[in-house]
C-alpha cells in the first residue's frame, strides 16, 4: 500500500468539524426530517428523534471516527489491520464501501434535480407552474432520459471537480459551502415566519404529547439519525482517519449533531409556515420539495428569486453530502490498487455514475427499470438494510472488538469518565438493541 496516495489531513479541528457538517447536512434534513416529522404528528416524534440522535446517532458517530483515525487507512484496511485480518471484519470493510456506493448513486440523482430546479428558478421556468401544473411538470421532468441524466452527471462531475482535491479540496469547499447554507435557510426562515407566522410550526414540533409515540414512529427516527448523520457507511471512519491526533473526536462529534440538528429544525420552520399558513397537504414523496414548495414560491413576492436561492442552497447542501459519500470508495482505490488520487476519484465517479444511471432512467424513462421501481429499491435497500448493518457492525468493533486501552486513548478519557460509560452503554447495548429491533421489525418479525 502506497501512503502518498493517501489524501492528507485536515487542516485544522475546525475544518474536520465541518467537514463532519456538511456530510450531515443534506437532503436528510432539508426534505426527509420536515417531511416525517410532520407524518408522525411532530413533538412527540421529534423528542424520540433526540433521544435516537443522542443514544444510537452519536455514540456510532464518535465509534466510527474512533476506528477511523486509530486504523489510519481507508475503510476495507482500517477494520482489516484493527481486526488482525479478520475475514468477517474485511467483510464489513467491503459492505460498507458498497453501501456507499449505492446510496450515492440514486442521491446523485436527486442532487441533479435541485441544479435543475436552480436553473429552471432563474429562467423564469418554473414561475409559470400553477397547482395543477407541478406534479405534471415534476413527472414530465423525472420522465425525461436526457434530462435525467444530464443532470446526474453534472452533479456527478461537480463532486469529482471538488473530490479530485483531497481533504484541502473538501475542506475549502464545505468551509465556504456551510456557513453559506447556514445563512440561506435563516433567511428563508424569517421570510416564511414573517409572512404566514411561527407559531403554529412551533406548537407543532415542541408540544411534546407522548401518548403520539408510536412504534413505527420510534423506528422512523431512529434510521433516520443514521440517514441525516452519515453514519454506517464509512464515511466518518475515512474522515476520521484524516484527523491528527490530539484533536478531540467527541467535540467534533457533539459539532456535528448539534449543527445536523439544529438546520433540520430550521428546516421545518422554513417550511412549515407556508405550509400551515396555507391549509396545505403534504404530499407524501420526494417530490415535495420540488413541487409544494414551487407553488408557494410563486406566491411570494420575488418568489423567482427566494426559489432559485432555496434550490441552489439544496444543490449547496447535496454537494457536501456527495463529496463524502464517494470518500470510502475513493480512498480505498487508491490505497488499495496503489493509483494517484485523480485517478481514483475518476474510477469511483465512472463507478457510481454508472449504477446511477439505473436510478435516472427509472423514473419514467425506461419503462423495464420504471416498472422494476430500481430507484425506490436501491434507495430502500442502501438506506434501510445498508446503514443499519453498517451502524450495528460499527457499534460492535468499537464496543468489543477494539482494546479499552485504545477507546479511552482516542476519547482521551479516563474508565471512570461519565460520558465513557454512556458511551459504552450505547454501543455495547443500546444502539444495537434498537438497531436488531428496527430490522426484525422490517422483517414483519415484530
Ligand atoms: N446525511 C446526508 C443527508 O442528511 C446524507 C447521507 C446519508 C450522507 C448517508 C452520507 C451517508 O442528506
Amino acid at each position: 500500500m502506497d501512503e502518498s496516495n493517501r489524501s492528507g489531513q485536515w487542516q485544522s479541528s475546525f475544518g474536520f468539524i465541518i467537514a463532519c457538517v456538511g456530510s450531515a447536512v443534506g437532503l436528510g434534513n432539508l426534505w426527509k426530517f420536515p417531511y416525517i416529522t410532520y407524518e408522525n404528528g411532530g413533538g412527540a416524534f421529534v423528542l424520540v428523534y433526540l433521544i435516537a440522535i443522542s443514544m444510537v446517532g452519536l455514540p456510532i458517530l464518535v465509534a466510527e471516527i474512533m476506528i477511523g483515525r486509530h486504523g489510519r487507512h481507508n475503510v476495507f484496511a482500517s477494520y482489516k489491520i484493527l481486526s488482525g485480518n479478520k475475514w468477517f471484519w474485511k467483510f464489513v470493510g467491503i459492505f460498507s464501501i458498497l453501501t456507499s456506493i449505492a446510496v450515492l448513486s440514486f442521491y446523485l440523482v436527486v442532487a441533479g434535480w435541485s441544479l435543475s430546479y436552480f436553473f429552471n428558478s432563474i429562467s423564469g421556468n418554473l414561475l409559470s407552474q400553477t397547482k395543477e401544473t407541478v406534479d405534471p411538470y415534476f413527472g414530465e421532468f423525472v420522465g425525461s432520459g436526457v434530462k435525467q441524466i444530464l443532470y446526474h452527471t453534472l452533479f456527478t462531475l461537480l463532486t469529482v471537480w471538488i473530490v479530485i482535491r483531497g481533504t484541502s479540496g473538501i475542506e475549502r469547499a464545505v468551509k465556504f459551502l456551510m456557513p453559506l447554507l447556514f445563512l440561506f435557510v435563516l433567511i428563508i426562515m424569517i421570510i416564511s415566519i414573517s409572512n404566514f407566522g411561527g407559531k403554529s410550526a412551533f406548537d407543532f414540533l415542541f408540544s411534546f404529547d407522548l401518548s403520539k409515540i408510536t412504534a413505527h414512529g420510534a423506528l422512523q427516527a431512529v434510521g433516520h439519525a443514521f440517514f441525516t448523520l452519515s453514519i454506517g457507511m464509512g464515511i466518518m471512519i475515512i474522515y476520521g482517519s484524516y484527523l491528527p491526533n490530539g484533536k478531540s473526536i467527541i467535540r467534533a462529534s457533539l459539532w456535528a449533531v448539534f449543527f445536523d440538528t439544529l438546520i433540520a429544525i430550521m428546516a421545518c420552520f422554513m417550511m412549515y409556515p407556508i405550509i400551515f399558513g396555507n391549509n396545505l397537504n403534504l404530499s407524501a414523496s420526494t417530490s415535495m420539495l420540488f413541487t409544494t414548495l414551487t407553488v408557494q414560491f410563486n406566491s411570494l413576492p420575488g418568489g423567482q428569486y427566494i426559489s432559485a436561492i432555496f434550490y441552489l442552497l439544496v444543490a449547496f447542501a447535496a454537494l457536501s453530502s456527495t463529496i463524502s459519500m464517494i470518500e470510502p470508495l475513493v480512498s480505498y482505490v487508491a490505497e488499495e490498487y496503489n493509483v494517484k488520487r485523480k485517478k481514483a476519484t475518476f474510477t469511483g465517479a465512472f463507478i457510481v455514475w454508472g449504477l446511477g444511471l439505473f436510478s435516472a432512467l427509472s423514473l419514467g424513462a425506461n419503462p423495464v427499470l420504471t416498472h422494476f421501481k430500481f430507484f425506490d429499491k436501491i434507495d430502500f435497500l442502501a438506506s434501510n438494510w445498508g446503514l443499519t448493518l453498517g451502524g450495528l457492525f460499527v457499534a460492535t468493533f468499537a464496543g468489543y472488538v477494539l482494546p479499552k486501552k485504545v477507546r479511552l486513548e482516542e476519547l482521551g478519557l479516563k474508565d471512570n469518565s461519565l460520558f465513557y460509560k454512556f458511551w459504552l452503554f450505547c454501543v455495547r447495548f443500546f444502539a444495537p438493541l434498537m438497531i436488531i429491533f428496527i430490522m426484525l421489525s422490517e422483517l414483519g418479525i415484530l
